[in-house]
């Protein structure tokens, strides 16, 4: 066959095969096809649209800028609410909410007992201390949890992403101690805004939307037994507190801030003088199965 119709080409692409392939990518291929097909015919997509288009995606994944478009579209905020929606079904509620993990996560960062400084120097904001305990679902200690914290410094910029940090600048490990206790000092960050003339901003510039994230402090916590929590806290007073364009904003999650607490009892952080403090607990699920419980982020899932 030789000359196509539009359906008929769908047809055809849809169903030559030479092996058994996996069914599954085929059956997602199918369909990503067929709605983009069906896309180009209603909108009358024209093919220099097309081609443009092309250029931006390969550009998008030469800049590592992937993981920006899937927040700023909504993916990662569609997969915590179906498996919101999915543990709601199974029963399993209770302990702290999910919140996106965010492509800016680096493994490894060094890790300290207990309490650890995430800044060095001179802080470069209000100097914070965030405190808590590693719980499980019964209110239990859950001894040695290990929390990795990571932050963006004074201009919304995270380390290994920003020129001129330090590596694993604002991103540690803290194992909580035996009665599952942490505390962190650095200072409170502020909000991170998407890398101008970029891919990314060209999209949202074209949306006409803005690529601003309210301050917040990303949090995995992992434990044996227990399901890994990807989290997040946000700082109260934001501007963008409501208009994430991760829209990853989420109740339980929103910090409250002491301020001018008194420095005694934080010597070990270096703290002499009046500061701000949070305090929270990090609630975890047992975990039904193993995999729910490796200490691993989302491309290292997939990856490892
Ligand atoms: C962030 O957590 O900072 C972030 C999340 C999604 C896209 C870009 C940044
Ligand atoms: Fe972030």
């Amino acid at each position: 066959m030789a000359e196509f119709t539009q359906q008929q080409l769908l047809d055809h692409v849809n169903t030559v095969q030479i092996a058994p392939g996996n069914a599954r990518v085929r059956a997602i291929t199918e369909r990503i096809v067929s709605d983009l097909f069906k896309t180009i015919d209603a909108l009358d997509i024209q093919p220099d649209e097309f081609w443009k288009a092309m250029d931006w995606l390969a550009r998008l994944g030469a800049s590592g800028q992937i993981g920006l478009i899937t927040a700023g579209l909504g993916f990662d905020r569609l997969l915590d609410i179906r498996a919101d929606e999915a543990d709601q079904q199974a029963g399993r509620t209770g302990g702290t909410p999910r919140a996106i993990e965010g492509p800016l996560f680096v493994a490894g960062a060094p890790t300290s007992k207990g309490e650890v400084r995430l800044d060095e120097g001179t802080p470069k904001g209000e100097v914070f201390v965030m405190e808590g305990q590693v719980l499980d679902l019964d209110g239990q200690p859950v001894p040695h949890a290990m929390i990795d914290v990571w932050h963006a410094n004074e201009v919304g910029g995270y380390s290994h992403f920003f020129p001129g940090m330090q590596p694993y600048e604002l991103r540690r490990r803290i194992e909580a101690d035996a009665n599952g206790h942490y505390r962190f000092r650095s200072y409170l960050p502020p909000g991170y805004a998407i890398p101008p003339n970029s891919p990314t901003s060209e999209l949202f510039e074209a949306l006409g939307r803005h690529g601003h994230r309210p301050a917040h402090i990303h949090f995995l916590v992992v434990a044996p037994g227990l399901r890994t929590l990807t989290t997040q806290v946000n700082i109260p007073g934001d501007t963008y507190i409501d208009d994430d364009f991760a829209f990853a904003t989420r109740d339980g999650l929103i910090v409250t801030l002491e301020r001018d607490v008194p420095a005694a009892g934080y010597a070990s952080l270096g703290i002499e003088a009046p500061f701000v403090r949070s305090r929270f607990n990090f609630v975890m699920q047992k975990a039904c199965n193993d995999s729910e419980a490796l200490p691993l982020t989302r491309m290292e899932r997939v990856t490892a």
